[in-house]
């Protein structure tokens, strides 16, 4: 790890540890998605590694709970101004920000991911979705946004659709075709243990 990308870092630790943060994008969804971008990276040539690291550790830098829509223009923000303190190069830093503009599911029918760095870090993000820890991740959430945990699932199968319709590397989609029949049948038992049957109330 460089020495800019060491003080990106500390920086960002101490921006994602705080309770407005959403729950499910403090620092051990930054450090989950790293390990699954470096795992990316390696079965691809040519990556920028200094780039790639800076744009994972910035990506989600600012996303408070509930502004998901927003998260995206709210952390370029932010990590141009951490970019800058960290004394990061103009050049190096408008290829960070490119690529942490291109993350999101989000905005992804529209803005897809436009170089190898970007696609790892988008595959690598929505890998962490797609897990136990995923699962727990998003129920977390909902608990934070003051939703009940069933209005979670819709929404759950629908950022699942979205990652599997766009996941952009050949390793990605592997490592997501390991994970998704886990998710899959943890929702097919919720959504049965969920349903009540009409009769409960003709007794
Ligand atoms: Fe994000
Ligand atoms: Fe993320």
């Amino acid at each position: 790890m460089s020495k800019l990308t060491d003080s990106v870092r500390s920086e960002v630790v101490r921006r994602v540890s705080n309770s407005g943060q959403s729950v499910a994008h403090r620092f051990d969804h930054i450090e989950r998605v790293m390990q699954n971008a470096l795992a990316i990276a390696a079965t691809i040539e040519g990556v920028d590694y200094e780039i790639l690291q800076l744009a994972v550790l910035l990506h989600d830098v600012e996303q408070p709970a509930g502004k998901k829509a927003e998260h995206v223009e709210l952390s370029l923000r932010a990590a141009e101004e951490i970019l800058k303190q960290a004394a990061c190069p103009d050049e190096k830093a408008s290829k960070v920000l490119r690529v942490i503009g291109e993350h999101s599911s989000e905005h992804v029918r529209t803005i897809q991911p436009s170089t190898d760095e970007a696609k790892i870090l988008f595959d690598a993000d929505k890998l962490d979705g797609l897990s136990a820890v995923g699962i727990a991740r998003v129920f977390a959430l909902f608990g934070q946004m003051d939703l009940p945990p069933l209005q979670a699932i819709e929404w759950y199968k629908q950022k699942i659709d979205i990652a599997l319709q766009y996941i952009q590397t050949a390793e990605g989609r592997r490592l997501c075709n390991s994970r998704l029949p886990y998710v899959q049948q943890f929702l097919s038992q919720l959504e049965s243990e969920a349903r009540i049957s009409e009769d409960i109330w003709s007794s």
